[in-house]
């Protein structure tokens, strides 16, 4: 597959990939490295003016090394993440220091320098030294996901390391930078995370992703990391009469001065329960359980009846003051989603 990869890849560039980029036309490192370095988080239309003007007023290492930091801000205005900038300067005084102004060639070297990372260097060596490096960057995470319909969220080192394998593994032996410049461009231009045109795609027979219609679920999106959890039970105490207990939440904090039942700790509900219903229970009864999402954690719910044989109210000691609250007497309240939906599962008729 990687002679054919690589041969449809390099057959589709001559006839639609882009030859005409400013950077292209380079050879030299520098240029590369500042081409790379805008093109990092920026796309080509915007950067090709930024790169004109940057090259012309730092044509080289030396220059941009001994700028004013001011000077090389200003033509970096409106690109944005200008740390890309301040590295870029200070990797030129590296480049100045340590390798007598000459741009490193290797790639331990070359990330060593500020704001150069494993695909930067790689897009440097191939582009500028004709060597035979891969690079992967988002545009090539997302055509190598798809056509080997890999799933997993491709932000994991383990998912990574896959990727610069076969990065690596399918790179042709000769015209590396036409090859570089197809896989960009073909991820750019056809293979894009939204309708992608896979109907001009070179590679569309072999795609996993096109076989199997994923190209909207691959590349997966991170993960969301997972809320903490907190579960409770809603103690629902019901008087013979039918009105059900709420009390006032404190102020502040999640459904602050909202009217909710009383919440038990679900691990120590024995205890809890006995400290709340000091009165003869006639019943319980566990009803659907449920789940309320908040922006910081998830609450998990378990809503517990309890018919109470009396009816005179008992004292729960919770501050903020509570009610018998019923359906039908009640002035409106403050109540909590979940609250009200409970509320309206046992508006049954009053038992006994
Ligand atoms: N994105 C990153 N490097 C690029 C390049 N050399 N040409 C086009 N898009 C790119």
């Amino acid at each position: 597959m990687s002679h054919s990869w690589s041969a449809r890849l390099l057959q589709w560039y001559d006839r639609a990939g882009r030859k005409n980029l400013p950077w292209q036309q380079r050879t030299d490192a520098y240029a590369i490295w500042v081409a790379e370095t805008m093109l990092q988080q920026t796309q080509v239309a915007t950067v090709i003016p930024y790169f004109e003007r940057f090259i012309a007023q730092f044509p080289d290492i030396k220059t941009l090394a001994t700028a004013e930091q001011d000077h090389v801000l200003h033509l970096w205005s409106g690109l944005g993440f200008y740390a890309r900038a301040r590295n870029l300067q200070a990797a030129a005084k590296q480049i100045m220091a340590e390798h007598n102004g000459v741009f490193p060639q290797d790639q331990r070297a070359l990330e060593a320098l500020p704001g150069i990372g494993r695909s930067t260097a790689g897009a440097i060596r191939v582009q500028a030294f004709a060597q035979r490096a891969p690079i992967l960057d988002g545009n090539v995470k997302r055509v190598l996901t798809r056509f080997y319909g890999i799933t997993e969220w491709p932000g994991t080192r383990k998912i990574e390391t896959q990727l610069w394998a076969k990065a690596t593994a399918l790179l042709p032996h000769k015209r590396l930078r036409d090859y570089t410049q197809a896989v960009m461009d073909l991820g750019a231009l056809l293979c894009t995370r939204s309708r992608p045109h896979c109907a001009a795609c070179p590679l569309a027979t072999d795609c996993i992703a096109k076989r199997d219609s994923l190209q909207a679920q691959i590349p997966a999106r991170k993960p969301k990391p997972t809320k903490p959890v907190r579960d409770i039970v809603f103690l629902i105490l019901r008087n013979p009469a039918g009105e059900v207990l709420l009390h006032r939440r404190p102020p502040t904090g999640v459904w602050g001065g909202l009217w909710s039942f009383p919440e038990l700790a679900a691990d120590r509900l024995q205890e809890d329960l006995a400290e709340h219903t000091p009165q003869p229970i006639s019943k319980l009864d566990w009803l659907p359980a449920g789940t309320h999402e908040f922006s910081h954690f998830r609450l998990r719910y378990r809503p517990l009846l309890v018919r109470l044989a009396e009816t005179d109210a008992p004292a729960t000691g919770e501050p903020g003051g509570h009610i018998w609250y019923s359906h039908t007497l009640s002035p409106p309240l403050g109540l909590p989603a979940p609250v009200a939906k409970i509320l309206q599962q046992i508006q049954a008729p009053p038992h006994g």
